[in-house]
């Protein structure tokens, strides 16, 4: 019997609309729809190599052979793909991203995008990008908004085939740029995969969920219309919300250090006093600064007075995931 291999690379993706909190966490449909964009300069490629005679999947990440729980999740995961397929082989996985994984830089993302994409190539199963988003979304939800390309929206829904992220705009549509401050490297405490199930313990996420609607529509016409003011307050106010929620969740999940917040009044300052800036956190501590490419100098500048800043990696927008 003849064994497939294929590769495939994504991209990792901003949300300038959070999903936060399931409506069913075992198949990650998300309580709310979100909205993203891909960072080009980021990505993971992934080999898939199906083999009559093993008998379990194995992963290596970034060269590291790996066990439990990361293990785990992607064999969970290769399930799946054998039930699409009604295959009963194995494979060997070996994926490689450019940037640092479990630090709120949704590596999950591209990894369970490129995964995804990686398995049904090598098993020759034809997927539309519907689809094959719904199918990334079960390894990782914010991976479903990393199979299409450039501005995408995840839409949320109370069936797996109904949760899947299309495209609102292609990369080259709007010339930003995510400005991805680093401020510490370790892997944090609470990954997302616990972080979403604690959720609903906050009085206000189903706030947050039935204003979500609004905001996403604010987000959308923003992006339309290349309008940077009103994507500006949406995506903060949407972030502020999300850590409102993680912050009154029991237990309480906080993820910002002091200087998070030192550099999101910074950002708030220099937009009052004239820059197109920005910002937006992830489950972590680390920044994502949005501005227009032409902005990206002054903000650079204006970040040189902090100290504490580990690194700045800058991002325009991203393709969607594909063959390699
Ligand atoms: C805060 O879909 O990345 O980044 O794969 O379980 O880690 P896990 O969850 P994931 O959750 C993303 C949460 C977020 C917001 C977002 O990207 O929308």
């Amino acid at each position: 019997m003849s064994s497939g291999t294929a590769s495939a690379l994504a991209h990792p993706n901003i949300a300038f609309i959070k999903y936060w909190g399931n409506l069913d966490g075992s198949l990650n449909l998300p309580s709310n729809g979100s909205i993203s964009m891909n960072l080009g300069s980021l990505q993971t490629a992934t080999t898939v190599q199906f083999e009559p005679l093993l008998t379990a999947d194995t992963l290596e990440i970034n060269q590291q052979t790996q066990t439990g729980p990361s293990l785990k999740r992607v064999q969970n995961f290769m399930g799946h793909i054998r039930r699409l397929s009604k295959s009963g082989l194995f494979a060997h996985i070996r994926s490689e991203s450019n940037f640092p994984i479990s630090a709120g830089l949704a590596s999950s993302a591209s990894a369970y995008a490129a995964l995804a994409l990686a398995a049904t190539a090598a098993l020759g199963i034809d997927q539309t990008e519907k689809e094959l988003s719904s199918l990334a979304r079960l390894g990782s939800g914010s991976a479903a908004r990393s199979i299409p390309a450039g501005f995408v929206e995840w839409h949320a829904s109370e069936t797996h085939a109904g949760s899947f992220a299309k495209s609102i705009a292609g990369p080259d549509y709007w010339d930003l740029r995510d400005m991805i401050v680093i401020i510490q490297k370790q892997p944090k405490s609470t990954g997302s995969a616990d972080g979403h199930g604690l959720a609903d313990t906050s009085p206000f996420q189903s706030l947050r969920v039935e204003n979500a609607p609004t905001r996403l529509e604010i987000c959308r016409q923003a992006i339309l219309e290349r309008d940077f003011a009103h994507l500006a307050e949406i995506v903060e106010l949407d972030s502020m919300m999300m850590h409102a929620v993680m912050m009154t969740s029991r237990p309480p999940l906080f993820y910002w250090e002091p200087l998070t917040l030192q550099i999101i009044k910074s950002v708030q300052n220099w937009r009052r006093d004239g820059l197109q800036v920005c910002v937006t956190v992830d489950a972590g501590s680390n920044l994502h600064l949005i501005c227009p490419f032409g902005y990206t100098q002054m903000v650079t500048e204006m970040l040189k007075t902090t100290s504490g800043i580990q690194s700045v990696m800058v991002s325009p927008p991203g393709g969607p995931a594909h063959l390699i």
